[in-house]
């Protein structure tokens, strides 16, 4: 026992002494504490041991206060071990306060720690504190005063601030307050070429709003990296404002046509009612005596709708078709009084024919122009008001149809001369076989008058529809594509005028003279009748007015021949002034056509009653009871 006690003692005795060893020299660390002595940044034994107890590594302490030491810096152990214990970064603290010390910025341990314990990374804040860090905003877009839109970048340079680095907003902060400075900069300025001129604008208006109050940075400049022109927003929203308008315009517009469509249509209506009762009116209102041919011609002028109403113009500047009516006025009519008027007729005869009133129809080409039934409507017309009317070579109807329109009344054929002689004469047959009773020579018409209304319009007469026309064409008669009335004579000389009496043997009545001369030659070739006609002002422009020249021809004439006037004739008042200044009768032109084109034969008969009563008016306030008694004492000049 004894032998074992004794080969186990000193081996026992080995292990016990290196284990107290190990132990001490961990509780210990001997080489720890003599670095930091050799260092100067002496650390008690017992406060090794204690930091081991208190499961502190006393390497980390140690080593971060003898690199504290060595930069001047005393920072008591205890403190280290405190800021390690509460969690902190004790290397970093003492890395970011030798820092600061040596940029001279003021960092107590205190300050370090409180930084660092706050989570952020205090080495980082202190560099950042002396080299400023940059930051870049995003890019931010805005909208300057004129529309445009500008998307710039900004640079910002920041500062730590070391003071307000526990507590203070982060970079987000910063770039978030500078993107919303820029923004409103932006905003506010005038233009936008405001703010690329002077981009500077940008980071001064943001630098003087201290955006970087309560945060961790001191704002040490804000530079403009780069501005675009973006969209030109304002044009972009008035391009939407525009189209939002126009669709509210246009629906506006839309329930506005529907209205106008729907009225349009309303009044369509109550014209075409108001239409049905012209003729009822205009009858009960001639009945009345409260309108004259005169009213009737302008309503004419409003209702008519075919080309004829305008056409049917004068020749040249038309002075001689204003004259014509013109005339009237430069005549006085002289009343007797007190002459018993209790009857009075306006019939009377012209070459022996009976007539309601001395009014007749005058001949006019083309009668469909105006009126679908043209000659043969004109011919009711003129037959149901009792007077004569005058059809002319170039009708749209022929004499045989016009005696069946109107059989019975009484009727005149009008007498163009084709150049193919045949041609006028199987007219004039085929007039004399159905009842015309007398020969109107047309006198004034050797060729066609400059017509310039006529041209302008395009009036194109209807000559397919004119059977003298198609007749003479069919017979090979040219005209020289000018005109039809080319197919006519131009070389009729009076002669022709006897000619036609002896040949026919039926009054020849010769119209369109304004001289006493023609009036003469007239009846030495055996006219029967003159009308003193310058063709309604469409033939010579300049010509006298008929009613002017009508008393020389009175005066040559005698009692040779009968005297006819036409030529603006519009009023009863008219008509006697032409039978005081000699006329037997007067014809009318115009008037009839637009009758006829306003009611067909009705109209006719309605213009035509129109004259009868106002004749029959005027004679009775002039003292005649009928047209033979009206003298040359009842009328004077102006
Ligand atoms: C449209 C029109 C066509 C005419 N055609 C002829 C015709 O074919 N033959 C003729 O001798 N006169 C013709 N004339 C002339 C008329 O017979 C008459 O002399 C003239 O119209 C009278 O003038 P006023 O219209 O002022 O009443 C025509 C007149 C017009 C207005």
């Amino acid at each position: 026992m004894s032998g074992i006690e004794f080969a186990l003692g000193p081996l026992t005795l080995l292990v016990i002494v290196v284990a107290v060893l190990a132990v001490v020299l961990y509780l210990i660390p001997i080489p720890l504490w003599i670095a930091a002595w050799a260092s100067g940044a002496y650390v008690g034994l017992f406060t090794l041991i204690g930091m081991r107890l208190r499961r502190v590594p006393p390497t980390t302490v140690v080593t971060a206060r003898i690199s504290a030491v060595k930069a001047g810096l005393n920072i008591p152990v205890n403190d280290l071990e405190a800021h390690y214990l509460a969690g902190g970064n004790v290397m970093n603290v003492v890395t970011a306060m030798i820092s600061a010390d040596k940029a001279n910025i003021p960092m107590p341990f205190k300050r370090a720690a409180a930084i660092d314990l706050a989570g952020r990374d205090v080495l980082a804040a202190v560099k950042m504190s002396v080299i400023p860090k940059v930051i870049e905003t995003p890019r931010v877009a805005a909208v300057a005063k004129d529309g445009i839109q500008l998307i710039a970048v900004s640079r910002v340079t920041v500062r730590t601030n070391i003071d307000r680095l526990v507590g203070g907003a982060g970079e987000e902060t910063i770039i978030a307050r500078v993107g919303e400075g820029m923004v409103s900069t932006i905003g506010s300025s005038a233009s936008h070429k405001d703010v690329l001129e002077n981009p500077d604008h940008i980071s001064k208006h943001v630098l003087s709003k201290g955006l970087d109050s309560g945060t961790a940075y001191e704002i040490l400049s804000i530079d403009i990296a780069d501005v675009d022109v973006g969209e030109n927003i304002g044009a972009k929203l008035q391009i939407d404002q525009a189209n939002a308008d126009k669709q509210i315009a246009q629906a506006k517009a839309e329930e506005r046509r529907a209205m106008a469509v729907a009225l349009e249509q309303e009044m369509r209506a109550r014209v075409v009612e108001a239409e049905a009762e012209v003729p009822r009116a205009m009858a009960e209102a001639f009945r009345q005596g409260n309108m004259g041919i005169m009213d009737y011609y302008r309503m004419k002028n409003v209702q008519a709708d075919t080309t004829m109403r305008e056409a049917i113009g004068g020749a040249g500047d038309e002075r001689t078709l204003r004259w014509n009516r013109e005339a009237f006025s430069r005549f006085r009519l002289r009343p007797r009084v007190l002459v018993d008027v209790s009857s009075v007729s306006t019939e009377t005869t012209v070459l022996g024919t009976a007539v309601s009133m001395p009014v007749l129809v005058a001949p006019m080409a083309f009668q469909q122009i105006a009126h679908e039934e043209g000659e043969l409507a004109m011919a009711r017309g003129a037959a149901a008001a009792g007077t004569l009317m005058c059809l002319s070579t170039v009708a749209t109807a022929t004499p045989v149809d016009i005696a069946a329109a109107a059989p019975g009344s009484p009727r005149w054929l009008q007498i163009y001369v084709f150049r193919d002689r045949e041609v006028s004469d199987q007219v004039i047959e085929q007039a004399l076989e159905t009842g015309f009773s007398a020969l109107v020579l047309t006198a004034d018409l050797p060729v066609y008058g400059i017509r310039h209304r006529e041209a302008r319009l395009g009036f194109e007469a209807p000559e397919d529809d004119v059977p003298a026309i198609v007749a003479a064409r069919a017979r090979g008669g040219e005209d020289d594509g000018h005109h039809s009335l080319d197919l006519l004579e131009s070389g009729l000389e009076w002669g022709y005028v006897t000619e036609l009496r002896e040949r026919w043997n039926v009054p020849v009545v010769v119209k369109g003279l304004v001289t006493a001369e023609d009036a003469v030659l007239a009846c030495e070739h055996g006219a029967s009748a003159v009308v003193v006609s310058n063709h309604g002002g469409r033939q010579l422009d300049g010509a006298i007015a008929s009613l002017e020249a009508l008393p020389e021809v009175v005066e040559a004439v005698g009692e040779r021949a009968e005297v006819y006037l036409d030529g603006g004739v519009r009023r009863g008042s008219d008509v006697v002034m032409a039978l005081a200044l000699g006329a037997r009768a007067v014809l009318v032109g115009r008037p009839a056509m637009y009758g006829l084109a306003f009611g067909g034969d009705k109209g006719v008969s309605q213009v035509l009653e129109i004259l009868r009563e106002e004749t029959e008016n005027a004679l009775a306030l002039l003292g005649c009871r009928s047209p033979a008694e009206v003298t040359r004492a009842h009328v004077t000049r102006a």
